[in-house]
């Protein structure tokens, strides 16, 4: 699947939901509770994190759940792409875009959503066929302000900002032209997860559902 088919179909997942869930799963009994909670609420795309010992396991648990779209977020290596395919991952997100972890997920056929700081790294990434791209880590770099001037000399490129968003500050970057959904851990805190408090996320998830884009 080359890069362009990939942001194809990442524009489409980033367009399902104004926010993309960041989890980061501790116990895998959780990931299927969990993925009901944030769909109840209006969020059906979800994005696990490889950063914990279970979370290969809460991505096939979670993409066994009716209606729930599951990426693989934390793609650092080409084994993490194939991990993350075998696990039944729709897409992969990466904090960057290294030509490795690129060349794996046109091999896996596994749609990528690759990270870019800066004009040339968006650039590099547009020039290999990605014009769905992360925005990372969204408030260090200048948050929405940042973004918004991006948005001038490169309108070809579109972005899901993570890291750094909650609530308050989501609606600034779905504000811009060139935001196609926000991604953040805000709606499954770590309190909320470890109480098995499902109720409270998906509320969370609901006021984020809400969130008006464009
Ligand atoms: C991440 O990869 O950790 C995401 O950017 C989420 O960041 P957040 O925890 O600050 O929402």
């Amino acid at each position: 699947m080359t890069p362009q088919q990939q942001s194809a179909l990442t524009a489409q997942i980033c367009a399902i939901a104004p926010v993309i869930p960041v989890l980061v799963i501790e116990d895998a009994t959780h990931a299927r509770p969990l993925a009901e909670a944030l769909i109840a609420g209006g969020l059906s795309v979800l994005e696990v994190t490889l950063r914990t010992p279970c979370a290969l396991e809460a991505i096939a648990a979670m993409a066994a759940v009716e209606g729930a779209t599951v990426g693989a977020g934390t793609l650092l290596t080409p084994e993490d792409v194939r991990a993350a395919r075998a696990a039944g991952a729709s897409f992969g997100v990466s904090p960057g875009g290294t030509a490795p972890v690129v060349d794996a997920c046109v091999a896996e056929a596994l749609p990528l959503l690759p990270g870019a700081a800066t004009a040339t790294e968006a650039m590099t990434l547009m020039d290999r066929g990605y014009t769905v791209q992360k925005f990372f880590p969204a408030e260090a770099i200048g948050g929405a302000a940042a973004l918004k001037a991006l948005a001038s000399p490169l309108p070809q490129i579109r972005f899901c900002p993570t890291g750094g968003i909650d609530a308050a500050r989501a609606p600034a970057y779905l504000s811009l032209p060139n935001v196609v959904c926000v991604g953040g851990s805000w709606v499954a805190p770590k309190a909320a997860l470890a109480a098995g408090d499902w109720p409270e996320i998906t509320r969370l998830a609901r006021d984020a559902a809400a969130l008006p884009r464009g």
